[in-house]
């Protein structure tokens, strides 16, 4: 069974004022079949987390260990993290003129499947996972996120996880700016990909309103760069009663 281990990691952003530590010493294990929801007030470096995951050239890691079924993830460079196995929805999506949805969608599933998928079935493959998210037939053409709103990009994100079927799926805040509908839709993208038990998910949110919909077998509070407290689904009911404030007080502050 597929397992990630994220140990000790520390991660340096450089910001105008030279580098930055925002991850102080992550410890993590996620396994396939399991989902982990992250938790945690703005700016307690969650993003960053998914970003260093992925390998964003931007994030440097200064310290720790990540591995996939022990294979070094951060020697990696990130297209072959994702062959891998590691999928990354990101919080703001970007927008990729030029490239078409479908294109978009054939490449990357050719990269990661080591193959071009037979174009009759991966036509129909497309358009059955496309019209389960609601998600409109002409948008196979437009370009990649280009003039999409808010919940289109979500979807189009839980499109490709659902056509790509990581073994690891980072999922960044995938429920902001949606309304009930979309977070309906998305939710429930999300929940055939587990429902598979190839999946393990990491999903970062700031709200518990996505709980509702996908049920976390573990929750972790995240707070100043690291996990400050981790539980079942039950912890995510306290922190729905009593916010972050007590984590935004206790940690170090940078
Ligand atoms: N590229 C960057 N340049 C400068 N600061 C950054 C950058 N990325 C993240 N940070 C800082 O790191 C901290 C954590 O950010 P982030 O990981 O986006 O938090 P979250 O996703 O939990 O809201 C914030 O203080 C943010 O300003
Ligand atoms: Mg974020």
């Amino acid at each position: 069974m597929a397992t990630l281990e994220i140990h000790d990691l520390h991660v340096s952003v450089e910001a105008d004022n030279g580098p930055q530590e925002i991850l102080r010493g992550v410890n993590l294990t996620v396994k396939q079949g399991e989902t982990h929801a992250i938790m945690g007030p703005n700016g307690s470096g969650k993003s960053t987390l998914a970003y260093s995951l992925a390998g964003h050239p931007k994030y440097t890691v200064t310290g720790g260990t990540v591995t996939l079924d022990g294979e070094n993830v951060l020697e990696m460079s990130v297209d072959e993290r994702a062959r891998a196995g590691v999928f990354l929805a990101m919080q703001y999506p970007v927008e990729v003129p030029g490239v078409s949805v479908s294109n978009f969608l054939r490449t990357s599933a050719t990269a990661i499947r080591g193959e071009a998928p037979k174009l009759r079935l991966w036509v129909k493959e497309v358009k059955a996972a496309m019209e389960r998210l609601s998600i409109d037939p002409v948008f196979a053409e437009r370009n990649v996120n280009e003039g999409f709103s808010g919940g289109e990009k979500k979807r189009h994100e839980i499109l490709q996880l659902e056509l790509l079927r990581p073994k690891i799926a980072v999922l960044d805040e995938t429920d902001s700016g949606l309304d009930v509908d979309a977070l309906r839709v998305v939710s429930d993208g999300v929940n055939r990909v587990r429902e598979s038990g190839e999946v393990g998910t990491l999903l970062i949110t700031h709200y518990t309103r996505i709980l509702r919909y996908i049920k976390p077998d573990f929750v972790h509070v995240f707070a100043h760069g690291r996990i400050a407290e981790s539980g079942g689904a039950e912890l995510a009911d306290k922190l729905e009663n009593e916010g972050y404030e007590a984590y935004v007080k206790g940690g170090a502050t940078s």
